[in-house]
């Protein structure tokens, strides 16, 4: 039976998952470990969830030789060395859309408040002011939304903002289908040049590093808005400060920061800070109760496919293999060094034993291959030997 070892206060959701799905040994810490404390209370795990704050790198991973599956109960998978994982035979998995939602949200709300300059008419009240004026306080209705990056998130934000009756534009740099009445822009500064808010939901890199520089700035709408909940690298800040200062834009929201405080107590430090038109959020754009809770099933379940029926899809660092019923008397899980022959040289021991293969399918990447095979005659210990003794051989599992 897989035992199940979950760190960092996992959703209960992901509890519920595995044992819906029959897998009962389940142990659960409230926090990430120190390294002995994490070695130890992963000996003999089958399958470990974590979240950021866990780091399995390959001195603990190569420490444990039960282990078959790690999820990454967040978005990022930084945090686990995935080709000592993947050289292991151990995938891993994430929750990749599981916050997008959340996100999308909030760039929407963001961009209402600073239509409505709330930000500094919160700050007038608070501060013992009554200004009821609606000098620059905008609706969203018919203004137009500028989408840069229109994956996951941009194109959900698209259908929020449609639904408010914005306008919505986009570009990408990738062909995308429009969602909605959005219409690409394949030219960015066109969109910048007719966009009242421009939102940013690119991934971070070299190739986006400061897309929102001075120059582009200067090509945004005189009186725009502009918001990064993307990666902090996008956005050169010091630019930012000064078209904020030159009034070139009415406002921004920023939620990530090219570099962010590492705990609690520290505070951010940024050009930004204290200006009454900048809403700055400490990057929560996809932090909320729902996002837990979605992350926790949506994780537990690929690994609990996984762990039953040896489905790869949606793995970050192995060949993936889709979902597949047994369609025979026993599946064989056999992962292997990528070399030519590699699958007659497992084939020839099935051929060898007369046992006949109902289904198989085999999918490679990088320096492994990865083989489900389900045979239509009974598993027995020496086929299970005699497969994991073949020198191609990482990994080998009867489920
Ligand atoms: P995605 O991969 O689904 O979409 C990214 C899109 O950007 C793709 O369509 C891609 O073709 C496009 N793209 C790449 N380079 C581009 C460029 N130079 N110009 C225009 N388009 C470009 O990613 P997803 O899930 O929508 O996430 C978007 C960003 O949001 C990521 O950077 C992610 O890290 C970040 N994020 C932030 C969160 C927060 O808490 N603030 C939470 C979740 C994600």
């Amino acid at each position: 039976m897989a035992k199940i070892v979950l760190l960092e206060n996992i959703h209960p959701s992901a509890v519920e998952v595995f044992s819906a799905a029959g897998f009962t040994d389940i142990t659960t810490h409230a926090s990430a470990l120190p390294a002995d404390a994490l070695r130890d209370a992963l000996q003999g795990a089958t399958a470990v969830g974590i979240r950021s704050r866990t780091h399995l790198d390959a001195r603990i991973l190569e420490g444990l030789p039960d282990l078959r599956v790690i999820g990454c109960f967040c978005i990022g998978t930084n945090q686990v060395d995935l080709a000592t994982a993947m050289e292991q035979g151990v995938p891993v998995f994430n929750a990749p859309f599981s916050n997008t939602r959340s996100v999308a949200e909030l760039v929407l709300a963001e961009a209402i408040l600073l239509l409505r300059r709330i930000p500094e008419k919160n700050l007038r009240v608070h501060q013992g002011h009554w200004d009821k004026s609606a000098t620059g306080a905008y609706e969203a209705r018919g203004k137009t939304l500028g989408i840069i990056g229109y994956g996951n998130i941009g194109s959900q934000v698209g259908i929020l903002a449609e639904a408010l009756g914005m306008r919505v534009i986009f570009h990408d740099v990738e062909a995308k289908l429009p969602l909605g009445n959005a219409k690409a822009y394949p030219d960015l500064s066109a969109l910048l040049a007719e966009s009242d808010v421009v939102t940013l939901h690119v991934p971070g890199g070299r190739s986006t590093q400061n897309i929102i520089n001075e120059a582009t700035l200067s090509q945004m709408k005189r009186g725009a808005i502009l918001i990064n909940a993307s990666r902090g690298t996008v956005v050169d800040i010091d630019a930012l400060r000064a078209a904020l200062d030159a009034g070139l834009l009415r406002g921004a929201a920023l939620d990530v920061f090219p570099v962010e405080p590492k705990s609690v107590d520290e505070p951010l430090k940024s050009p930004l800070i204290g200006l009454p038109n900048v809403i700055l959020t400490p990057h929560i754009g996809g932090s909320t109760v729902e996002s837990q809770e979605n992350i926790g099933k949506e994780v537990a379940a690929k690994l609990a496919r996984f762990l039953s029926n040896g489905t790869t899809k949606g793995a970050v660092n192995f060949p993936e293999l889709p979902h597949q019923e047994l369609s025979g008397t026993a599946r064989i899980v056999h992962v292997h060094r990528n070399e030519p022959g590699a699958l007659a040289t497992l084939n020839a021991v099935f051929a060898e034993r007369k046992i006949n293969i109902v289904s198989q399918l085999l999918q490679t990447k990088g320096p492994i291959g990865y083989v489900l095979t389900d045979i239509g005659n009974p598993a027995d210990p020496a086929l299970m030997d005699a497969l994991c003794k073949l020198p191609i051989t990482v990994r080998c599992d009867l489920l």
